[in-house]
């Protein structure tokens, strides 16, 4: 049902994961890593470790893999997501990694 809207799944599905999970650290003014999840373009491009997400690329896609818990940089610190989330997190890459409203933006 989101297929049409791609937008609303970002909304849906993945900005909340984002918001509770990753905004405290990855925001505009605390950019761990050098990524923001309110920028777009810093999260394509990436940190160190280059791109974070590249758009239907699960595979190439480092930030699928710190959430899995399979690199040096395990994200979110401390405690993995739950299997749910990052499915959804995997899909909205698969689909494009189209972006919406997250936060307050
Ligand atoms: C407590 C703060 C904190 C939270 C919460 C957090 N991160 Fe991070 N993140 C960091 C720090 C610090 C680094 C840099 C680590 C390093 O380079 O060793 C980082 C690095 C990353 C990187 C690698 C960037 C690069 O190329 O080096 C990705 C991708 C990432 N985080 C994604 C996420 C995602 C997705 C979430 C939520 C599921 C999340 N982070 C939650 C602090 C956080």
């Amino acid at each position: 049902m989101f297929a049409a809207d791609p937008a609303r799944y970002f909304e849906k599905k993945v900005a909340p994961i984002l918001a509770r999970r990753c905004l405290s650290c990855h925001n505009n003014a605390m950019k761990d890593g050098g990524i923001s999840f309110l920028d777009r373009d810093s999260v394509l491009k990436g940190g160190s470790h280059g791109p974070a997400i590249v758009p239907g690329k699960p595979e190439l896609s480092y930030l699928l893999r710190a959430i899995r818990y399979k690199e040096d940089v395990k994200m979110p610190p401390g405690i993995p997501l739950p299997a749910k989330e990052v499915e959804a997190l995997t899909e909205w890459i698969r689909r494009g990694a189209v972006w919406g409203k997250i936060g307050s933006q």
